[in-house]
């Protein structure tokens, strides 16, 4: 369908799509976040960093003559025409309450906190419902076998969408089992950077705190200036880069 539409640009393309099972007309270069906009609805949950990186718009979605449920991340997804979705914005999965700094980096821990874990079938809905395209049911796998290196390897992009969760016939709740496997990796197995310590002690002894005041009392003309000038690490920088102006290490 072609039709001239007021605010969509003066020759936009527009596309059914049903929305909680109404029907709106909306441009079909638009994301699933945009459309629903368009359509009129207000975000007030469900919408966060509309960047792929939150997880908070989780959507699933069917097209007719199909049996299939569909997922993604309405800021990331753009509409087809005749589709039907619903988002996800709250999924009441399990999330075990711990205090980090008591908790040992090992399985036995996670089996504990999580032990539904074992529940897994194998089927890998999981993985098949992951907008961010993980190995959700290996990293399960790894959890049961205590491998918490290779969970925290694994789930490292996940948003926590909750579609995993939302779909798995175990009622497992992955992503909470990848956060904590992640913390515990972050606590105790991570190699500790030098350089993050040298700048966590730089901050404790106040060293950048006159750098700071002087961009704090600067008027926009000199941050510009300081801005346009800042010398900016080359793409292709090998990993001994060091800027030549130290003055803010
Ligand atoms: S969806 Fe659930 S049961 Fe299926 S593989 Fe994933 S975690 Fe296991
Ligand atoms: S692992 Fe689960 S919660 Fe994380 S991004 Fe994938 S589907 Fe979303
Ligand atoms: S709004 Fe943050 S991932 Fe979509």
């Amino acid at each position: 369908m072609k039709q001239k539409q007021g605010g969509a640009g003066p020759e936009t393309n527009l596309v059914p799509i049903y929305i909680m099972g109404e029907r709106y007309l909306v441009p079909d270069s638009l994301t699933i976040q945009k459309a629903l906009e368009y359509a009129g609805y207000q975000l007030i949950r469900g919408c966060g960093c509309r960047g792929g990186i939150c997880g908070a718009c989780a959507t699933v979605f069917r097209m007719p003559g199909s049996y299939r449920i569909e997922v993604g991340l309405a800021c990331q997804t753009v509409v087809k025409a005749d589709m039907h979705l619903t988002q996800i914005p709250f999924f009441p999965a399990n999330k075990a309450i711990y205090n980090l700094d008591d908790l040992k980096p090992s399985g036995s821990v996670v089996a504990s906190l999580y032990p539904e874990l074992f529940k897994c079938v194998g089927c890998s809905t999981c993985t098949r419902s992951c907008p961010m395209d993980i190995e959700v049911m290996e990293y399960v796998s790894q959890a049961i076998r205590g491998n918490i290196a290779k969970v925290a390897e694994l789930s490292f992009d996940c948003v926590m969408c909750g579609l995993c969760a939302a779909r798995c016939p175990a009622e497992e709740v992955q992503y909470n089992v990848a956060i904590l496997c992640r913390r515990l990796y972050g606590k105790h197995i991570a190699h500790r950077d030098e350089h993050l310590a040298v700048a966590v002690s730089n901050v404790e002894e106040k060293k950048y705190d006159d750098g700071l005041q002087k961009l704090m009392k600067a008027g926009v003309e000199e941050l510009k200036k300081i801005y346009v000038a800042r010398e900016v690490e080359p793409e292709m920088a090998d990993e001994f880069w060091v800027p030549q102006n130290k003055e803010g290490l």
